[in-house]
Order: C-alpha cells, then structure tokens, then sequence
C-alpha cells in the first residue's frame, strides 16, 4: 500500500493505548479512521484527539449482532486493526475457567468476528492486523489462559494469510510485549501490583524499558505499507521474546 490517503480504516480498541496510537497515526497519514470500543465517553475524547474527521462506533466485539450491523454500510474497509481486549491473571488452579473464556471472549473469537464481517468488503490491497502478544512464548506466570490466546491469534493470523493471500489481502499479527503509555511509564515507581509485575517483566526486557504506544503504532505503519509483509507474527518487544 502506497499511502493511506483516502484508504478506510477500522481500529477495533481504537480508544486506548496500542489501538489509539495506530489511529493517530493512521489518521495522520490521511486514513478515514473509525475507531470501535464500548465506552462512548472515552470513544468521544478519542476521537477529539485523533481530528482528521475521524468517527467512532459503540460495538462490543464480542457481539456477533454488534459487530455486523457495525461492518453493513461500509462499502470498503482497506485496513481492519483488531487491539480490543482486556487481561486477566490467575493461578491455573484457582482462576475459574470462565474467566478465561471471557478473555477469548473479545480477544480471540472478537478478532475472528471482526475478519469475518470485515473480509467481505475488503479489496485486493488491503490489510488486516491482528493482535496478540509475546505471552505465546515468553511464560508469563499466571496467565496460562493469555498465554493459549496469543498462541491462538498467531496462529490464526498465518491460517488467514494463507487462505486471503490469493485474493490479495495479507494478515499479520502485531504481538506486543509490555507496552504502557507515558503517564503510566512515568509512575512505574509507584508502589502498586500492577507497577511492582510491571517492573518483573522490565527487568527481562533487555532494552531495560517498556514499549510506548507509539512504538506499535510504527509497526503497523510497517505492515500497512509493505506489500511483501503476509503471515508475520510482529513481536514488538524491546527484545523479550530474544532471551
Ligand atoms: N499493552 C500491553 O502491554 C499488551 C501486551 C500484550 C497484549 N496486549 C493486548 O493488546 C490489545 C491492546 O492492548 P492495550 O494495552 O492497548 O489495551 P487497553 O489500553 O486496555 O485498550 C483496550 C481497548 O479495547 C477496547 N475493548 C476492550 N474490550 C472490548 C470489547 N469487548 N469490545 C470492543 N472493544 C473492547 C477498550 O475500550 P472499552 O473498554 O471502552 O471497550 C480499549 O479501547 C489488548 O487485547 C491487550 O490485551 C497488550
């Protein structure tokens, strides 16, 4: 893909973080940015902050109903980024199962929804990035159910590629490492469990730092551009998944 000018582009978790920085950055390489999420209000600043015309839809991905009144009045969709989802942590043994159902919930049934729906409508040329992350291999204690996720997203990115290369759309798969926006990098000090397991996985990153959003944003420009790019899993990962 050339450039983005006039291209249609879909960015599933679109309101924050990973998603938001590849709709800034998309948007402002003259994409038609829609961004899709469940809390309007943060929908809305989203969309406020990105400007270049973008717009927002309301749409649980794990809303089969949702997501394909969502996909109806498009009549092209050139680049789908599915980032929506959440995390959970849990002993194997304790953590209910349901749990982690509902991580496949958006995370990995989401994603295939949104293929679903959105393949349709994509022409020769286009792209769809998916999102995983490097939990598929790094072992990540307490997240055997995140761990079969990311497998499962990265696999499914190469089935796809295969089977849409011939129609000319290519698949890859984004799979970040740990990956927090400013404010957050700013208080990793803090003395909190989210910041004290964030500071256990900055300690394997051999860059000695996390990701910023913008850093994944990059690697979707990447995708999005190179047209030989089909079947890649992506680890954006200061070097974790090396060790
Ligand atoms: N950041 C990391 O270090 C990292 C590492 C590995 C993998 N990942 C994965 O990468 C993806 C993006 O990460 P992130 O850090 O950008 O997450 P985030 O800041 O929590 O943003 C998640 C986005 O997904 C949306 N979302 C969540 N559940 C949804 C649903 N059921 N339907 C529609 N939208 C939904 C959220 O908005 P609403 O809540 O308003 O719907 C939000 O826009 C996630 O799947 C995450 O698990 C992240």
């Amino acid at each position: 893909m050339d450039s983005l000018t006039g291209k249609n582009a879909v960015i599933f978790g679109g309101s924050s973080n990973i998603g938001l920085a590849i709709a800034h950055r998309f948007a402002n390489e003259g994409a038609n940015v829609t961004i899709v999420a469940r809390n309007e209000d943060k929908l809305k600043a989203a969309v406020a902050s990105i400007g270049h015309g973008a717009t927002y839809a309301q749409v649980d991905a794990a809303d089969d109903d949702q997501v394909a009144k969502f996909f109806e009045p498009f009549e092209r969709v050139d680049l789908l980024a599915t980032c929506a989802g959440s995390f959970v942590f849990g002993a194997i043994d304790e953590l209910p199962v349901s749990e982690w159902e509902e991580l496949f919930a958006p995370r990995f049934f989401g994603q295939m929804r949104a293929c679903h729906y959105a393949v349709p409508k994509m022409p020769a040329g286009s792209v769809i990035m998916l999102c995983s992350g490097i939990a598929a291999r790094a072992g990540i204690v307490e997240y055997a159910g995140g761990a079969g996720l990311c497998g499962a997203v990265n696999s499914m990115g190469k089935a796809m590629a295969m089977e849409l290369a011939p129609r000319e759309i290519r698949v890859n798969v984004l799979s970040p490492g740990l990956i927090i926006d400013r404010p957050a990098h700013e208080d990793l000090k803090l003395d909190d469990p989210v910041n004290s397991l964030r500071r256990e996985f900055v300690e394997r990153i051999p860059m000695g730092r996390p990701g910023f959003p913008e850093d994944m944003a990059e690697a979707a420009m990447f995708l999005a551009k190179c047209d030989y790019a089909t079947g890649m899993v992506l680890d954006v990962d200061g070097g974790w998944t090396t060790i």
